[in-house]
C-alpha cells in the first residue's frame, strides 16, 4: 500500500528535537495519522534521491542491510488495518506481512514489557547481515549494527518533531520476535521502537 508522500521541509528544528527527546514508556491510545506513520518510516529509511537509491540514513557501501517494519494495532493508525507491515523505501509503501493486532505478543516477547503494547505503533529495526557480508565480510555485521542505530535515532527525533514520543527497546527474545513478525532466519530484529502520543 502506497503511503502519503512525506514532507521534506518543516517540522521542529533539529536542536529542539535533540533537546526534547526522552525515552517514554507511557502512551495515550490516540491513533496516529497516516501522515505521521509515513513521516516516521521515511525518517528511518526513506528514499532521498529521485531513483530511490539513497536514503535518510547512511549505509556502508550503500548496501542497505536494514529492514524497517511496523507493528500496528487495531484502530492505531487512521484508515489502516492492524498488522505487521514491511516498509519499502524505494516506493514509499508498505506490504502487509501478518494480519491482526500483535502488540501484546510483541510486548511479551520483549521480556513482558507490557507498557509497549499501549503504544499504537511499534517500529522494528531489523538487519540482514548477508547484504553487507559479501563486500565487508565479518565487519559487515558491525556496520549493520551501526546503521540500525542511525535509523533508530532518525525515527526517535522524527517522533519528537511530530509531537510524539518513543522508546528504544533492545530487551527481547530474538526468535520470538522473528516468529511473530514472520521474518526469515537471515533477518535479525535489533531494536523495537514503540511510538505514540506521550501520556
Ligand atoms: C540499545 C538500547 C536498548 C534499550 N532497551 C530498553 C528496553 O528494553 N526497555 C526500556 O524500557 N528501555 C530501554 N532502553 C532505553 C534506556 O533505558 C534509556 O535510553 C536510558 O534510560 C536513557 O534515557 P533517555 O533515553 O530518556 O535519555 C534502551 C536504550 C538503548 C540505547
Amino acid at each position: 500500500m502506497r503511503l502519503v508522500q512525506p514532507l521534506l521541509k518543516g517540522g521542529m528544528g533539529l536542536d529542539e528535537a535533540l533537546a526534547k527527546r526522552r525515552t517514554v514508556r507511557s502512551f495515550s491510545p490516540a491513533p496516529l495519522t497516516r501522515e505521521q506513520l509515513s513521516q516516521l518510516l521515511w525518517a528511518g529509511q526513506g528514499a532521498t534521491d529521485e531513483a530511490g537509491f539513497r536514503r535518510t540514513s547512511p549505509s556502508a557501501g550503500a548496501l542497505y542491510p536494514i529492514d524497517l517494519l511496523a507493528v500496528i494495532g487495531s484502530g492505531s493508525v487512521e484508515q489502516m488495518e492492524a498488522g505487521v507491515y514491511l516498509y519499502e523505501s524505494r516506493t514509499h509503501s508498505t506490504t502487509l506481512l501478518v494480519e491482526g493486532d500483535h502488540r501484546d505478543e510483541l510486548a511479551r516477547a520483549s521480556l513482558s514489557q507490557f507498557w509497549m503494547a499501549k503504544a499504537p505503533v511499534s517500529l522494528v529495526v531489523a538487519a540482514e547481515y548477508g547484504r553487507v557480508a559479501s563486500k565487508y565480510g565479518q565487519r559487515g555485521e558491525r556496520y549493520a549494527l551501526l546503521e540500525a542505530g542511525h535509523v533508530a535515532q532518525n525515527i526517535m527525533l522524527e517522533a519528537v518533531s511530530l509531537g510524539l514520543a518513543s522508546a528504544p527497546v533492545g530487551a527481547f527474545v530474538d526468535t520470538e520476535v522473528r516468529n511473530l513478525l514472520c521474518l526469515e532466519a537471515r533477518i535479525s530484529p535489533l531494536l523495537i521502537l514503540p511510538v505514540g502520543y506521550p501520556k
